[in-house]
């Protein structure tokens, strides 16, 4: 059985930045309709969840990009959405995944994810 990890870092003042500057059109983008209201939920912490889900689409895309053959793949095609514990899970349809786990942090300044894929024989 084949394991990937992924892991990702970033300054959320990047993505603030980023928002701040292309507003609504960077924000459809990268992000699910599910993963927005998550973020705006949070009011003044937004930036830290939008960094997080970032950080969390770029780790998966490594954990992706080592051993599957999916290929370059949409930010929109896969969502990080939390759990009613809180805990983050990736919503993915490829059918080579036997599992995905996802862990994500954040603090003032940086967001961080890791992502480890189990693939089926
Ligand atoms: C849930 C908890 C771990 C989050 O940790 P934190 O330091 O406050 O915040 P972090 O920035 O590191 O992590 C936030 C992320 O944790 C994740 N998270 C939240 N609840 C979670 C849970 N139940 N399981 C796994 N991940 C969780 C989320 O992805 C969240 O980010 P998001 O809202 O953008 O998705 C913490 O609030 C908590 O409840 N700790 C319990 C402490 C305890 O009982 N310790 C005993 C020793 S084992």
């Amino acid at each position: 059985m084949k394991i990937a990890c992924g892991t990702d870092i970033i300054e959320i003042n990047r993505i603030k930045k980023a928002i701040e500057k292309a507003g609504d059109k960077f924000v459809n983008t990268i992000y699910t309709e599910k993963e927005i209201n998550y973020c705006e939920s949070h009011d003044v912490n937004k930036y830290q969840h939008y960094a997080a889900r970032f950080a969390a689409k770029e780790a998966v895309y490594k954990a992706l990009n080592k051993t599957s053959n999916i290929g370059r793949i949409d930010w929109k095609n896969f969502e990080i959405i939390n759990n009613i514990y809180g805990k983050p899970d990736v919503k993915i349809m490829d059918n080579s995944i036997e599992s995905i786990d996802i862990s994500i942090s954040h603090c003032k300044e940086y967001a961080v994810a890791n992502v480890v894929i189990l693939y089926k024989e």
